[in-house]
């Protein structure tokens, strides 16, 4: 296995070497090679993501990324120069993020009942695509706008995609989250996708929830999800969402999936670059392990993937939920667990 790894900024570089060692220990033959990729490589050359790098990353396998994000950087330029360029010069069109209450966490939910859910996220259209602009800039009549783009090919495969996980699981259950009733346009195309679509999966029941009423469902009822598709700013906000009552960021995993295989795929941890804790040792590697795990399910290696999931899920099921997060040592735990 050829992997491309991004450690990036703040505690991606941490995070990043733990996933690495749970990932070494589960698959020993991986290669890695680094990327310097983030805040520290713009500032020092003004380089977000060469061509040349682009090519070289085009070449691997996979690609593992820990985070993006350092309070220096202006807002939008690592962003849009880096992560989002990987994510669209990629075709990740499916961002794939599970949300699952494992045993031994604390939701912030007083009684949040069993959640395993997956969230099948839109990447690379609606208003992602930087389709917009500014009139009158700078004067009281300034005019922005950020145009949602919808195509039938792009909704199509992402929720074809949201079908083929939503009949692997037991549940066999999918609900369409958009917003259809003022977003009429593209509210129109995203839900006569899935109801044609709906008939080559008999198996899979359907529902529908406006974006609002399904945020109100995330904490009232969040048992009721199984796979969810939706567009990539309603995914954006709602996977937040589902990471919070699933025990916060530290635990949510994402894979950004070109689902043809055409391109590598690109794991990261939900999680941002968290400057705040950055090298102190104490960021929780889970998200990024769990990530670790996505990318071992999607290179076809389930069983790997099993084993990184099942050591997630003892180790926390038996860490004491008041005690410090050593870095270092849940990877540590997990490497052991997952390569014994
Ligand atoms: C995420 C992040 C990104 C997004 C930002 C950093 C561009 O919030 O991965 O969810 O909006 O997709
Ligand atoms: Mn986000």
């Amino acid at each position: 296995m050829r992997l491309a790894v991004i450690p990036g900024d703040g505690i991606g570089p941490e995070v990043v070497a733990e996933g690495l060692k749970v990932l070494r220990a589960v698959a020993p033959d991986v290669e890695s090679t680094p990327y310097d990729l983030g805040a520290s490589r713009w500032q020092r050359t003004g380089e977000l993501l060469p061509d040349t790098v682009l090519d070289e990353l085009r070449r691997h396998d996979a690609i593992l990324l820990g985070a993006i994000g350092d309070p220096s950087v202006p807002p939008g330029i690592l962003e849009r120069g880096l992560l989002l360029r990987l994510r669209f010069e990629l075709d990740h069109h499916v961002n794939l993020r599970p949300a699952r209450l494992f045993d031994g966490v604390r939701s912030p939910l007083a009684a949040p009942g069993a959640i395993d859910m997956l969230c099948v996220r839109e990447g690379t259209e609606g208003p992602y695509v930087g389709n917009g602009g500014v009139l009158r800039r700078d004067t009281p009549h300034e005019v922005a706008t950020e145009v949602s783009l919808n195509t039938a090919f792009g909704v199509e495969r992402v929720v074809r995609y949201a079908f083929e996980r939503a009949l692997a699981r037991p549940r066999r259950h999918l609900t369409l989250i958009h917003k259809t009733n003022v977003l009429t346009h593209a509210g129109s195309l995203w839900s006569r996708t899935v109801e044609e679509v709906s008939a080559e999966f008999p198996e899979v029941t359907v529902a529908y929830q406006h974006v609002d009423a399904a945020s109100m469902f995330f904490v009232t009822d969040p048992g009721r999800f199984d796979v969810i598709v939706t567009d990539n700013l309603f995914g954006d906000i709602v996977t937040d969402l589902a990471a919070a009552v699933t025990g916060g960021i530290g635990l949510a995993a994402s894979g950004n999936l070109d689902a043809s295989g055409t391109n590598p795929s690109m794991f990261e941890p939900v999680h941002g670059s968290a400057p705040d804790i950055a090298g102190k040792g104490v960021a929780d590697p889970t998200a990024t392990v769990l990530s670790v795990g996505l990318l071992l399910d999607h290179l076809g290696r389930a069983d790997q993937a099993r084993k990184v999931n099942a050591a997630v899920a003892f180790d926390l099921s038996t860490r004491d939920p008041e005690a410090q997060v050593r870095t270092e040592d849940v990877g540590d735990r997990l490497a052991a667990l997952t390569g014994g």
